[in-house]
């Protein structure tokens, strides 16, 4: 998966870690250590590649973009800081799922313990961002990156007014194929993105059509059967968990979605998505995040 990259090492970083670029000058944080893997581009903050006790976890579209000219398909795209169409709040017809996913990240510091690599990244506001979205943030993203993976995203507010953000840590998970999917925690109730948003109760998953899927009652740990692996996805303030798997024709309508890929993916995202988002105040913060563990 690494080597499909192509990347070219720039500079060590940590004992397990450096610092690399692509054919198209983009720059990626590479960690190989015995345990554990994984690529982070900084377009986007945008993890691309995680893999476990050698379980390649996360699914990365065979025809993603890799240049900066649009968002990354696969991995774990920031949507921030709205979540899906631009609200009414923030003015119809901006980019879906907001801008940190097509900003360049900063790398603010990197670490390694015996147990994993810590990684922080950081994004500001400045022209391109206030242009969308008129307000001060400072926006942190950290990696503890080891057998298990845990992500934090950071809202902090460095304005003097109250603003209102939602999002999502869109994950893709690589999986077996549709049938071998099997998901539980996500609640009965969940809003129907391919109905406008009807409310519909479902007693339990199955993955035999497209879905696009918000659950608004999950617990607080999602359990995921890929077919490759038995994984725990444990929620941080998450409002909701988002299921998408846009089947055949859906992927084949997306120019960076391989042709066969959708049967090897399924997304469940940690979520923002309550139409009222979360205020945050001046010099205040607040936290969306997941930690996901193998079951042995
Ligand atoms: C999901 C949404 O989170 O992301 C879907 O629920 C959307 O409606 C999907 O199609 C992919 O979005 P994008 O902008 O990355 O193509």
């Amino acid at each position: 998966m690494i080597e499909y990259l192509n990347l070219t090492p720039l500079q060590p970083l940590t004992r397990h870690s450096h610092l690399a670029r692509n054919a198209a000058d983009q720059r990626f944080i590479v960690i190989q250590h015995p345990d554990y893997q994984a690529v982070l581009a900084l377009y986007g903050g945008h993890l691309i590649h995680y893999s476990s006790q050698g379980s390649p976890l996360l699914w990365l579209s065979r025809s993603a973009l890799l240049d900066g000219s649009r968002p990354i398909r696969g991995g774990v795209p920031l949507c921030w800081p709205w979540f899906g169409p631009s609200p009414e709040r923030v003015g119809v017809g901006k980019p879906q799922h907001g801008f940190a996913r097509t900003q360049i990240w900063t790398l603010d510091g990197i670490s390694e313990t015996a147990q994993s690599t810590l990684v922080h990244l950081c994004l500001g506001d400045n022209a391109a961002s206030q242009a969308l979205w008129p307000h001060a943030f400072a926006l942190e993203l950290t990696l503890e990156v080891g057998p298990e993976l845990t992500l934090l995203l950071t809202t902090r507010n460095t304005g003097s007014t109250p603003f209102v953000y939602s999002g999502a840590l869109h994950t893709y998970f690589q999986s077996q194929a549709p049938e071998a999917v099997q998901i539980q925690g996500l609640g009965n109730t969940y809003l129907d993105q391919l109905q406008q948003k009807r409310p519909t109760h479902e007693a339990s998953f199955v993955l035999d059509k497209p879905v696009d899927r918000i659950y608004t009652e999950p617990a607080s740990r999602i359990e995921l059967d890929t077919g490759l692996a038995r994984l725990q996805l444990l929620n941080h303030q998450a409002d909701s968990v988002v299921v998408w798997n846009p089947w055949q024709a859906g992927a084949a309508a997306m120019a960076d979605f391989d042709d066969q890929g959708w049967r090897t993916m399924i997304c469940v995202e940690s979520a923002i998505t309550a139409p009222e988002g979360i205020q945050v105040a001046p010099d205040e913060e607040h936290s969306l995040g997941f930690t996901l563990r193998l079951v042995p």
